[in-house]
């Protein structure tokens, strides 16, 4: 089972990744967190290059980076622990390749989606959680954070992957549950927990 978590940046999705894998460990379930870009020694050197790259990367050239570190980590990390019947926790996934480079930087959506098909093969994420917080409230919480490359693009950039992040889960609302996530740490759990003993 995959099971991802996508917002802007300060949405809270790698503390709520590591709440929901010490509650499914509490119930004695086998799971493997990892985040995008990275996962793998390969897919690692690649965020490398892609968050602090000091050269701007053109976004095709991005994307195709994005897409190269998906695939490693794909192949050789979550089908073999999927079909080891790991539950398989992802920060971040081909959802945020659709809103950062389809909507974001502007590559036509079809092409950001035959690129996602190519890198995952085809895997889909059993439940996806998009934790969604408005861009004045994501400046605030990330005010004292270092900005990668990426989070240095402007706020209309911004607006656009969240515009992005709304369309694409409103497309697919079986899959996508939308968490408000300008509440507290302890409510966006339990939220996230409630829709996850559904699939358990
Ligand atoms: P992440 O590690 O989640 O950073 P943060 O926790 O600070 O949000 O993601 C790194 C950056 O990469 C983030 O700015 C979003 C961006 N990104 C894309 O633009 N496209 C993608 O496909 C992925 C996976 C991430």
């Amino acid at each position: 089972m995959l099971i991802t978590f996508e917002g802007i940046d300060g949405s809270g999705k790698t503390t709520q990744l590591r709440l929901l894998k010490e509650y499914l460990e509490e119930r004695g379930r086998k799971v493997i967190a990892i985040r995008e870009p990275g996962g793998t020694v390969f897919s690692e050197n690649i965020r490398e290059l892609l968050l602090y790259s000091e050269e701007n990367i053109s976004p095709r050239a991005e994307l195709l980076l994005f897409e190269s570190a998906r695939a490693h980590l794909v192949e050789t990390l979550i089908k073999p622990a999927i079909e080891e019947g790991s539950i398989v926790l992802c920060d971040r996934f081909y959802d945020s390749t659709m809103a950062y480079q389809g909507y974001g930087r502007g590559i036509p959506l079809e092409e950001v989606k035959s690129c996602n098909m190519t890198a995952t093969g085809g895997l889909v994420p059993t439940l996806t959680f998009y934790l969604k917080l408005d861009l004045d409230e994501s400046r605030q919480r990330a005010k004292y954070r270092q900005h990668d490359r990426i989070e240095q693009s402007g706020n209309d950039f911004f607006e656009r992957v969240i515009e992005g992040f709304a369309k694409i889960a409103e497309a697919e609302p079986r899959r996508i549950i939308v968490i408000d996530a300008s509440g507290s740490i302890g409510a966006t759990s339990i939220a996230i927990r409630n829709h996850v003993k559904r699939i358990l």
